[in-house]
């Protein structure tokens, strides 16, 4: 049997979530894809919110600027996102209804400002039924309110590091 495709696809603002990413990568291998919108998100914190909010409310689905080709090829999609507004943020459901995830094995990862993953790995199963979603991994990183940004680096990269390996061995992405 060839060896399994892997794809990690994550949305990060403030680079936790991509700290993430990287982990990830390191110790499965893969292609690692940020994903970008057609039109970004104020830098203004209390106004990216207010965004969301209304996103949320209305269901809008941001445009990525961000296309991937040959998705078809890959048996293993990482999915990861921060928490925004308690639930997943529109630009990874945009993701995850513009392309079909059908038979392959999911895996969610997350960063918050410490009130959890809130409804974003549920989200992650309802929007992809047809796939086999493994258990998902979700840390605290930055908290943007209160002006801390990226959080993974030193003692807490090391922490994560640790952590993020404990969850593959879990899922059984890494023997040891
Ligand atoms: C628009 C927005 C909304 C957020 N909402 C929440 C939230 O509801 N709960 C939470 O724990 N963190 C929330 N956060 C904090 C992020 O989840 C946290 O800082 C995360 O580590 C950021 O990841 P990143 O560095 O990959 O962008 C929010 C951040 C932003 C920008």
């Amino acid at each position: 049997m060839s060896p399994k495709k892997i794809l990690i696809v994550y949305l990060s603002r403030t680079n936790n979530t991509k700290a993430i990413a990287e982990i990830i990568q390191k110790n499965v291998g893969g292609n690692l894809v940020a994903l970008e919108l057609d039109k970004p998100y104020p830098e203004n914190y209390q106004q990216t919110v207010q965004q969301v909010v209304k996103e949320n409310e209305t269901g809008y689905l941001p445009p990525l600027k961000t296309k991937i080709d040959g998705i078809e090829n890959y048996d293993v999609i990482f999915i990861g996102f921060p928490t925004w507004d308690m639930q997943m943020p529109p630009p990874m459901k945009s993701f995850l209804h513009q392309y079909n995830l059908s038979g392959k094995t999911v895996i969610p990862f997350n960063t918050n400002a410490g009130y959890g993953v809130g409804s974003g790995f549920e989200t992650v199963k309802e929007l992809c039924s047809n796939s086999n979603v493994l258990e998902g991994f979700s840390i605290k990183g930055g908290i943007e309110r209160d002006g801390v940004l990226f959080v993974m680096k030193d003692e807490k990269l090391k922490e994560a590091e640790t952590e993020v390996k404990e969850w593959l061995r879990k899922i059984k992405m890494i023997k040891q």
